[in-house]
């Protein structure tokens, strides 16, 4: 008999429950919550969801049961958009932007992602692990339990397939899940430079087929931007990975208007990212093709930039927002999901409800699986999170704080933060 686990004396259980696809509109402030709340868990999957009484009613003797202490409960956040596996960090940028240098400025003396890749190529799959645990162990401590993650700091076969590799060993090492995601067009590789079509050969006729043949990826994407990559390379990669059976998703209008989300929708991809500058058309065109926006504030913010995306005109226009941290060494070094609320909500006025949506149901059914995790059902994995608060509007609201008590992924403890002397107080 699979083991029994009962959570009770939630204030609030956010389950999320509903409509079996993205929410749109109206919809995305629908968090369906159970006000004392509790949960049954069998083995990996949730059982019963409802109030105290309930599920007590269905509780037997050989069953853990844990007290919420009246705090609030939802899915575990789905971050379905990471770079977290790479050498080496990048606090010198930071402190050149600090000083006024820009993102694209340092990119174009060397820096930037390929200041990454040079350290990436000089770690060993067993560094690369290594450093990938720490950041698994960030996410979990802040709530996350699946993340998308993509290669993109490797740029040659070998230095791609031990990204993704990484990820591999990472899924089965540690508690979070991993979405991997196959970037080999991150950037132009040095040695490239003066012959990029050869690059973007060498990505379709040998990364790609060596990448779907080793079941390495789920997703391709592309940085389709000014002086990385052209639509029409874009166009070539993505339609390749097609062929090779990978869903797609775009780095899209990241730090210009380049056309990348007109493409993401002619493609039909999953998910176009960024849109910072993507424009009234470009937001009809994601609509008409039901390609899901996976905007990333923490980038936006750490760049030290105004431009975030815009969050209520793409909700206006009926598309499944996503939001995510872009977790990476240089444009977004965050791995919080309730930073991403915060933002989301002082930036783009998001609400909290709307942006919570984002961050686990929405984000799941970018990742194709929003019928195994984002919301609390019967039936679904249990992945969840009993945050130190009685408001779900607190995750957003206190800022700078992680807020996870009890993490579970599974059903199993994943996380937790050590008790404060007199318990939760609201
Ligand atoms: O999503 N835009 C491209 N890729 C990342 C940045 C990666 C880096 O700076 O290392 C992003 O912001
Ligand atoms: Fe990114």
């Amino acid at each position: 008999m699979p083991e029994t686990l009962a959570i009770i004396n939630c204030s609030q259980l956010v389950t999320l429950a509903g409509a079996r696809h993205a929410r749109t509109g109206g919809d995305l402030r629908q968090l369906a919550i159970v006000e004392d709340g509790a949960l049954l868990v069998r083995g990996d999957f949730i059982e019963a969801v409802g109030r105290r009484r309930e599920i007590e009613s269905l509780i037997s003797g050989d069953c853990e049961v844990v007290d919420a202490g009246h705090r609030v409960m939802t899915p575990g956040f789905v971050d379905a958009h990471t770079h977290p596996v790479f050498a080496g960090m990048r606090a010198n940028e930071f402190e050149q932007r600090a000083s006024g240098a820009s993102y694209r400025e340092i990119a174009a003396r060397g820096g930037g992602i390929r200041s990454t890749v040079r350290a990436t190529r000089n770690a060993s799959l067993g560094d690369l692990v290594k450093a990938g645990q720490r950041y698994a162990n960030w996410f979990l401590r802040c709530g996350t339990t699946t993340v998308e993650a993509k290669s993109g700091y490797g740029l040659t076969l070998e230095d791609e397939l031990k990204i993704l590799r990484a990820v591999k060993q990472l899924s089965e090492q540690t508690a979070l899940r991993y979405v991997p995601t196959f970037l080999g067009a991150h950037d132009i590789p040095t040695e490239y430079r003066s012959r990029r079509q050869t690059y973007v050969s060498l990505i379709i006729n040998e990364m790609l087929p060596r990448v779907a043949s080793e079941r390495l990826a789920e997703y391709c994407d592309v940085f389709c931007e000014q002086d990385v990559f052209s639509t029409d390379e874009a166009w070539q990669i993505l339609s390749a990975a097609r062929c090779q059976g990978l869903g797609l998703r775009v780095h899209a209008d990241q730090l210009s208007l380049s056309g990348g989300a007109r493409l993401a929708a002619e493609l039909n991809a999953a998910t176009a990212d960024h849109l910072e500058h993507t424009d009234a058309t470009g937001i009809m065109a994601l609509a008409a093709a039901k390609v899901q926006p996976v905007l990333l504030p923490g980038s936006v913010y750490a760049l030290g930039s105004r431009d975030y995306p815009a969050a209520r005109e793409m909700i206006d226009a009926g598309l499944g927002v996503v939001l995510a941290t872009d977790f990476n060494p240089g444009s977004s070094p965050v791995p919080s999901m309730t930073m991403i609320l915060s933002l989301a909500c002082t930036q783009m006025k998001m609400t909290p409800a709307e942006a919570i949506s984002a961050a686990t149901i929405n984000a799941a059914y970018s990742l194709g699986r929003g019928d195994q995790i984002g919301s609390l059902e019967k039936g679904k994995r249990a992945d969840f999170v009993i945050h130190d608060a009685s408001d779900y509007r607190e995750l957003a609201y206190w800022f700078g704080v992680e807020h996870p008590w009890r993490v579970y992924v599974s059903g199993k403890l994943a996380g937790q933060k050590p008790d404060r002397q007199g318990g939760h107080n609201n």
